[in-house]
């Protein structure tokens, strides 16, 4: 079958994809997608996190065929996601705020993990525009990482909403904006 969908804002047509197929295939070996990571392919450590019209999703667990029609966000569209959320704020980085904060906490060690939990991070900031520890361990508890301890992953996403709240606070971001250790 052919799927159809958006992908980081472009339209996107995937041809002879069979009814098991994963999203997560479709983005990495017909898309030449690979930043979304295939780990456990049950859904289990959150590496292969996307956005589907906006929610969270483990792509190993999405049959290509769901996403027909529908809005697919990976974390090579994050950063122009970014600038499309927060305009001018966005400031001329090539990286969203979020992937800036976890180079600059030191949250990225293999890196296996990072895509996903950018994904999710991301997400969570847009609806959290100042979140509370539970809402940043709540909002990543499905994304494992072997390497870190967790520490840096937080530190990361608390520095990336201190920094959105200093922006907001300056009047440039928007409103609107698996961590169990
Ligand atoms: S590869 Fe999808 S959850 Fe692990
Ligand atoms: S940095 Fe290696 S799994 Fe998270």
């Amino acid at each position: 079958m052919r799927v159809t969908f958006t992908v980081n804002g472009r339209r996107q047509e995937a041809d002879d994809v069979w009814e098991g197929e994963s999203l997560l295939y479709v983005l990495r070996e017909r898309l030449g997608l690979p930043g979304s990571k295939n780990a456990c392919e049950q859904g289990e450590c959150g590496s292969c996190t996307v956005r589907l019209d906006g929610v969270p999703v483990c792509s190993c667990l999405v049959a290509a065929g769901q996403a027909e029609g529908r809005d697919v966000l990976t974390v090579e569209g994050l950063a122009d996601h970014a600038r499309r959320r927060d305009g001018a704020a966005a400031g001329d980085d090539a990286l969203s705020p979020v992937q800036r904060a976890f180079i600059d906490a030191g949250a990225v060690q293999c890196g296996f993990c990072t895509p996903g939990l950018l994904v999710a991070a991301d997400e969570m900031l847009e609806h959290h525009p100042s979140p509370t520890d539970d809402d940043i361990r709540e909002a990543l508890s499905g994304n494992l990482c072997r390497c870190t301890g967790y520490e840096k992953i937080l530190d990361a996403v608390r520095l990336a909403a201190a920094r959105q709240e200093s922006r907001a606070d300056t009047g440039g971001a928007h409103e609107g904006g698996a961590i169990a250790s």
